[in-house]
Parts: C-alpha cells; structure tokens; sequence
C-alpha cells in the first residue's frame, strides 16, 4: 500500500548562498529519502523555503545599507538554482515572506493565545542605548552561562547547543558598536512551554527510533526542564502580531520559521489548484512526517515546534527527526566570516553534482562529525567512481555496443556464477531500501557501492572480451547478465546518484525521466498587500507528467534492446585539484 511521506526540511537563511555544510547538514538525505520514496510509489510532499526573516537576514542588510528584502530575494535566487543543479528536488521550495505563509503563522499565533498556551508578561530585554533600540537575540554576544564559551549568541551556545535568552549571557556586548547594553522592560507574548513538558516527555520517550543523539539530546532538555519563551520581538522585519496595539512588535522568526512546513504544504495545494491535499500530510493519522535539520536546531523541531502542534490540535507531530551532525572542512570547523567553507556554486561551476553526492553521503555526519577533505574527495572520485561503478558500466556497455551491433545481447542458459550475481543484485532492493527508509543513507550507499565491485568481479572472470573469439553466446550470456545487474544498480543508485543514473538510463536505451517526471519551474504571482513590493518567486516542481516511472525492483533489461552510444559516466579528476582547492580555502 502507498505510503504518505512529508519530507520536511530546515528553512535556510537567505542570508548567503549556500555551502557544504548546510549540504551535508540538511538538504542532501532528504533528497535521497524522497527520491527512493517516490520510486517505490509512496506519496512524498517534500517541502521547504528561504527563512527570510530573523537576524541573519537584518544583519547582513544592515552592513551592506540595502533593505531585508534585496538581501533574501538575492539569496532565494541563488538557493533555487543551486538545489535545481545539485538535483535536489523539492515539491515546493518557497520563502517565508508569503501572503500564505503570514496568514498561516498568524492563525497559528492566534490560536494558541485564545487557547491559553500564550501568555503575555513584561520582561527584560537588552536594549542599546548608543542605537536607541533593543538588541535582538544575534546583536549580542557574551559568555554562555551553562558553559562559558565566551562567543556565545543572545538566541543560542554554539558550543553546549543549548538555547538562550539574551539576558542570561554573562558580560553581553552590542555585535554593532560594542556596547555594553542595559537592561529595559517591554511586553512579549510567551509560549507556555512548561505546560507542554510532560507531554513532550512522555511523546519522546516512545522515539525508539530516534538517532540516538538526537533523542538523547531532546530527554536531557526536558528533563532539564522547559521554562516560556518569549515569541515577540521589538523589530520592523517580520510578521506582524495579529493584534491591534502591537504595531511595533513582530512574530520571532524561530517561531514562525517552523510553521512553514505547514503553511508550504499549504501553498503547494493551492498551487496544483487541490487546495485540500495538504491534509492528507498533515491530518491522516498514517502519514509521516520526517524532519531533515542540523544538529543546531533540534531544540526547535523535536520541542518547540511539536508543543505547538499539539497546542493547535489536529495536526500530526513529527514522525521523525533525522539530525545530522557538522562536517568540517579539512580538519578544521567550517567558518563562513573565515571564508573556511566551500560555496556551492563555486563547487558545481568547476564540478559534476554526482561526486558530490557521493561523497556527502559515504561520509555523512550522520552520527558523529564528519570531515571534507579535498584529497579524499578526488580519491573517491577516481577509485570509487570512475574506476569501480563507471568502469564496470563503461566497459559492458562498449562491449556489447561494439561486439552486438549496439544491441543487449541474447543470452544463453544462465550458470550459477550467473544466477548467483543477478540473485545478489536483486536481492538487495528490500535491505538497501530498508537503509534509505531507516535514514541510514550511508549504510546503503556502501552496500549498493559493493555490488558494483562483486559485478565487476563477475566480469573479470568471465572476461567475454577473451571467450567471444570462440564462443560468442557464451560471451554474450556474461555481457547480458552484466547489463542486467548493471541497470538494477542504476536504480539502487538513483537515489543518490540521480544523474549519472539518468544518462545510464539512456546509454540502456531507455526514453525520458527515470522517474518518470521532470523538473518544470514556474512563477507564481505574489502581491503582498502590506508593502508596495511587487514580486515573483520562482518555484520549482514535479508536475507528472503522465509517463510511467521506473519502480524500485530489479531491471527487467530485454535481451536484443538497442543500446545508445555510451560514454563515461563519471571524469576523473587530476591529483593538481587538491592543491588548487585547498589553496582557496581562507582566502
Ligand atoms: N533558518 C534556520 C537556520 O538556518 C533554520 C530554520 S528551520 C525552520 O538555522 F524550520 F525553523 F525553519
Ligand atoms: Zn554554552
């Protein structure tokens, strides 16, 4: 039976493009996820946008004197074209600055205050008296009070992870002018998290199946305890409270942010013109919803956001919550404000999307940090890649191209080594599709990565370039069983390697998408009704297109199909790559 799977993704900050960091954090495995997902004919809605509010975007406008709005439709542009060239494949990559999205988050902010799970109180806050303002969360630094980290941010401790509130951090200092702010009153609006402590306990401690660091790092916050926080903020850029009196308050950005998964799945519904089928993610008890984020914001998809979903009622919690840890970047930690990080499309300007996905994956920071490496990178490349998996389907399919008249050749009866590699092959659909279902994405590309190896094996002991100067159905017999093994893997791989897998298709002799959809982009018309800015944010999406996809089984290749004209499916890399990447690194 077909399954509904919500593939949720963390909202980035339109604030810079994006870098393998955030790749390798967020956005890689649920594309792989929904890819195999969508092969085995469930019904994935995979969602996501720009966060364009909050500081980071504030910030970055602020330095370079241009309004919020430059600064997050620059970098939505480049987040689009950067997913679109990596071939991650979004049913809907949207942004936060939305008609839908502000009434989805207003009716939401509204609800909770009429059912009491929103209080209001008068709190401190610093407040810059050089700038006559109050700081928001990321305008002030200061030590951390858990554990004395002294770069600490007024929202969060990037080193104990824990969230914060500004006016706990010991010794605070405006990130502008370097003031020492003082301490103001003002009204906000508070989620009542405490009422939600015991729920929320008693929901994670089911999670079994949790990532084992997430779902500790979850118990030990609720255990700690949960105090409200504070959901308002004194600034310009943002949604506005749905209250009248509050003109000079907005909606905090962490709080609105996560409601996009609703309110895109919201929007792609309007969008197909079935305005109702977002329900069918979020309100039939059976679907479910998986959460692809970096470790940094567990607080706020395995807590924060599930008190409001059961605060709002009706709507289902997340299933899952996959966080991945950080990668580095040649031993050391990625820095942007360092410029020690690679930039996306720096990396597809000079290289395939492939490598790349294989190498984020087979070394995923699933469990622990994981390290980039240059020279590592152009290993694998070359010995993984090109010489293992592009060689074994580069060598068949010249052989029988130039040897069967560009035909798969007619097979003679099978022998055991035979049946033993197709049986090997096949075989591995339901435990590698296991793997990818179970988010172990780099367990599942090892094991699709050595059936590659025992086909190449296979071929070089049967070695069909020697035996057809004697025994042509013999040789070809091997070259077919190849082909078939070959065109399974390209489906195994598809999920990761969706390109190179999408050229195999055609070097098979198969016509159109392997999936049997398309990328199509088109503009939605937007007006915001607040402002005078008039836009179009592109969207990108898989409309079917009525031609059948390939499902997750083995190939049903035909003996006598005509082959296309093949040609390498990976480029090796020269060894001069490495010093010249590193080279740029910090620069
Ligand atoms: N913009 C946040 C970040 O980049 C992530 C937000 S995920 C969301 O860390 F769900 F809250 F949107
Ligand atoms: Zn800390």
């Amino acid at each position: 039976m077909s399954e509904r799977i919500g593939v949720f993704v963390a909202w980035p900050y339109a604030n810079g493009p994006l870098h393998l960091g955030h790749i390798a954090g967020a956005y890689l495995s649920p594309d792989i996820f929904a890819r195999y997902h969508r092969m085995r004919g469930n019904q994935v809605l995979m969602v996501s946008g720009s966060d364009s509010h909050g500081t980071p975007i504030t910030i970055r406008a602020e330095q370079e004197g241009v309004p919020p709005e430059e600064i997050f439709q620059r970098y939505h542009a480049s987040f689009l074209d950067s997913f679109k060239r990596l071939g991650i494949a979004f049913d809907l990559f949207t942004h936060t600055d939305t008609e839908n999205h502000y009434a989805v988050a207003q009716d939401i902010f509204s609800r909770l205050l009429e059912k009491g799970h929103i209080y209001r109180e008068v709190m401190k806050q610093l407040y810059c008296e050089k700038g006559s303002r109050f700081l928001p969360d990321r305008y002030v630094e200061g030590t951390c009070p858990h554990c004395g980290y002294e770069e600490a941010r007024g929202d969060q401790c990037d080193e104990c992870g824990r969230p914060l509130d500004a006016t706990e951090l010991i010794e605070p200092r405006c990130k502008f002018d370097g003031t020492r702010p003082i301490i103001r009153e003002t009204e906000h609006f508070f989620l009542d998290l405490a009422a939600f402590n015991e729920r929320l306990l008693e929901w994670v401690e089911g999670k079994d199946y949790w990532r084992p660091n997430v779902l500790n790092f979850t118990l030990n916050l609720l255990r700690d305890g949960l105090r409200g926080r504070p959901i308002t903020r004194d600034i310009e850029w943002g949604i506005p409270v749905p209250l009248r009196g509050y003109g000079g308050k907005r909606i905090y950005v962490w709080f609105e942010a996560v409601i996009g998964y609703l309110s895109a799945s919201i929007e792609w519904a309007k969008n197909r013109g079935e305005p109702e089928r977002w329900k069918e993610w979020w309100k039939e008890p059976e679907a479910k919803g998986y959460y692809f984020i970096g470790k940094d914001n567990i607080p706020f998809h395995a807590i924060i956001w599930p008190a409001m979903l059961m605060g709002y009622g009706g709507l289902n919690l997340p299933y899952d919550v996959p966080a991945n840890e950080y990668l580095n970047l040649e031993g050391r930690q990625l820095s942007t404000s360092r410029n020690w990080a690679i930039w996306l499309p720096d990396y597809l300007e000079r290289y395939d999307p492939d490598p790349l996905r294989y190498y984020l994956t087979i070394n995923a920071p699933e469990s622990r940090d994981t390290d980039f490496a240059w020279y590592d990178f152009w290993r694998r490349n070359n010995d993984e890649l090109v010489a293992n998996w592009g060689n074994l389907a580069h060598r068949a399919l010249t052989f029988s191209y130039r040897n069967f008249e560009g035909r798969v050749p007619e097979p003679g009866e099978l022998d055991e080594m035979d049946k033993a590699l197709l049986e090997k092959v096949e075989g591995e659909f339901e435990p590698i599709g296991e793997l990818i279902g179970s988010c172990k994405f780099k367990a599942a590309l090892t094991q699709a990565m050595a059936l590659t190896q025992e086909a190449n094996r296979y071929l070089d002991r049967k070695k069909p370039w020697k035996v057809i100067a004697d025994n042509r159905e013999g040789a070809g017999t091997s070259i077919y069983v190849a082909l078939r093994a070959i065109d399974s893997l390209k489906i195994l791989l598809y999920p990761f390697l969706p390109f190179s897998s999408q050229r195999l298709h055609e070097y098979l002799g198969y016509e159109g998408d392997l999936l049997g959809r398309q990328w199509v982009e088109t503009f939605e018309e937007e007006r915001k009704t607040h402002q005078a800015l008039v836009y179009e944010p592109p969207i990108a999406h898989y409309p079917d297109t009525g031609t059948a996809g390939v499902a997750w089984g083995p190939s049903a290749l035909p003996a006598g199909r005509a082959l296309k004209k093949p040609k390498p499916l990976f480029a090796k890399l020269d060894e001069g790559i490495v010093e010249e990447e590193r080279a740029r690194l910090g620069g």
